[in-house]
């Protein structure tokens, strides 16, 4: 969850504990970064839809060999960063522009509360583009907010709708989560699922694709 465009420039110098404590009260982005990195993968890391980059830093921090490049299609990207900036790096790109450029593969990709922003009919050909940006032994790790009955999936919905401004969001069940990554990026052996604190509707699901 992030605060929207408007209530950001109003913040100014103060938008960065703000946004983390507002955050906070949807997610423990602690548990997630701990839970990102408990699953062994190389240093490439790409992260679509990387917004402020408050999880590129948490990946950054705990894993001192990984490199993470945030893409985005917002502008400004990574704007919250912090930890080691040379190993960071923000684009304003989409997947199918990056792929355009045949990038070297990642060995994981984070798509982290973004699916839900996308319009179902294109989820499919983002996910072709994560497919082809991942290595073949990669691992994919995919944090959604999932319908479940729980105040946190209403207050996630209320938020994206009316605060950050998207009144087109559409949210997933977990077995839909399954099957539209199954369906779009072949090759993948289920690895890990965490519910992050403090809500049951923070799903963090984790792929590696298997090389054989
Ligand atoms: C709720 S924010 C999540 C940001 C970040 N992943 C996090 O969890 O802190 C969703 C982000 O996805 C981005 N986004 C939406 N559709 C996208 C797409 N097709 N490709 C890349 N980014 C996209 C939005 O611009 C926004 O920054």
């Amino acid at each position: 969850m992030s605060i929207g465009p408007t209530v950001r420039r109003m913040l100014g110098p103060v938008e960065a504990p703000i946004s983390s404590a507002y955050r906070s009260m949807f997610i423990n982005v602690g548990q997630l970064g701990e839970a990102m990195t408990a699953l062994p993968f190389g240093s490439r890391v790409l992260e679509v839809g990387v917004g402020d980059g408050m999880i590129a830093s948490q990946l950054t921090t705990r894993r001192l060999d990984v490199t993470v490049l945030g893409i985005d299609l917002a502008e400004n990207p990574g704007s919250l960063f912090e930890g080691d900036a040379t190993r960071a790096q923000f684009r304003t790109v989409s997947t199918s522009d990056l792929l355009a450029e045949k990038p070297e593969p990642f060995d994981a990709i984070v798509i982290a509360d973004v699916l839900h922003h996308v319009p179902p009919a294109i989820r499919p050909s983002l996910l072709s583009d994560v497919s082809a940006l991942l290595a073949d032994d990669g691992v994919l790790l995919v944090k959604e907010t999932v319908v479940v009955s729980s105040p946190g999936y209403w207050m996630g919905k209320f938020s994206d709708r009316y605060i950050t401004g998207d009144r087109n969001v559409s949210f997933l069940r977990e077995d839909d989560l399954h099957q539209l990554i199954s369906d779009n990026v072949p090759g993948l052996v289920a690895s890990g699922r965490s519910t992050i604190k403090p809500w049951k509707t923070n799903l963090l699901l984790v792929w590696r694709r298997s090389g054989s």
